[in-house]
């Protein structure tokens, strides 16, 4: 049996664009400190402060895994390392790095999921095209969240991106519904076909997250359980949003470009 997709009522959409301009509102402030120098456990410290002070929880904290739960509440993967990096006090940020930084933000009952990648310094020009076509897949994806569509299309649009880019596709990992839990169905592949898959219906919330990577499409597990790594040692990248499905444009909601908006309903 297919998993239900869960369509959210007004007073849930409400909630997950709190949770989701928190989560922009953090990863400003992380993305801002990543710096030559800086451990990647600094980056975990700075984001249990941040989430304290927005009242919101991060449960990616203790998300089980098949060998230990996930021990922190941000993933900051490295260069060749895709997703779940796991902050340490002796991992540290270099010059020329490409670090992504997935966070997810929980607040009354809600879920946000975004990523971001952002460069160290000056980076080659191989891992530029890296960022800028796998933000821009991000955003094709986007584009094709309506009402109507099929999940395929944004796949489609995803894989699109990568082909004309030369790059490679993460093919273990993939976007997922989003709301009270951090996975809910359907699952939205970053490859596929056209006029395929579940339709998108309004209301339905969805993390859409290209990882593409420079070399081979083959990943590893490290010893951790948890960090997965190109097998080639390439450079990955990755970009997430979370998106409401509307009849009419998408609303990305891992965005705080809006948040006046979110204050002057409370001030109401
Ligand atoms: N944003 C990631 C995802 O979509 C977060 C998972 S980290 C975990 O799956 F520890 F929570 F698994
Ligand atoms: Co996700």
């Amino acid at each position: 049996m297919k998993a239900m997709i869960s369509i959210k009522k007004d007073s849930d959409i409400e909630k997950m664009r709190r949770a989701g301009c928190i989560a922009a509102d953090i990863l400003d402030v992380v993305c801002a400190a990543v710096k030559v120098g800086v451990s990647t456990l600094a980056l975990e410290q700075l984001t249990v402060a941040e989430l304290d002070r927005h009242g919101a929880t991060g449960p990616c904290y203790d998300y089980p895994g098949t060998s230990c739960p996930f021990p922190a509440h941000i993933c900051v993967s490295i260069n060749e390392e895709i997703v779940h990096g796991i902050p340490r006090k002796d991992r540290f940020i270099g010059e020329g790095d490409l670090v992504s930084l997935d966070l997810v933000v929980c607040r009354d009952g809600f879920m946000a999921d975004s990523t971001r990648t952002v460069a160290i310094g000056e980076i080659s020009a191989g891992k530029k095209k890296l960022l800028r076509i796998t933000e821009r897949a991000l955003h094709a994806g986007i584009e094709k969240a309506i009402a109507g569509n099929r999940v395929g299309d944004i796949s489609y649009a995803i894989e699109k991106c990568a082909r004309k880019g030369k790059l490679g596709i993460v093919r273990e990992l993939v976007g997922h519904g989003i709301g009270r839990d951090m996975h809910e169905a359907p699952s939205i592949p970053n490859w596929g076909e056209r006029g395929e898959g579940e339709r998108l219906v309004p209301g339905m919330t969805i993390a859409i997250e290209p990882m593409f990577m420079l070399g081979a499409e083959d990943i590893r597990v490290a010893d951790d359980g948890w960090t997965i790594s190109t097998a080639d040692g390439e450079c990955a990248a990755h970009f997430e949003h979370t998106v409401l499905i509307t009849k009419k444009s998408p609303e990305i909601l891992t965005t705080n470009k809006m948040s006046f908006l979110l204050r002057a309903r409370d001030n109401a």
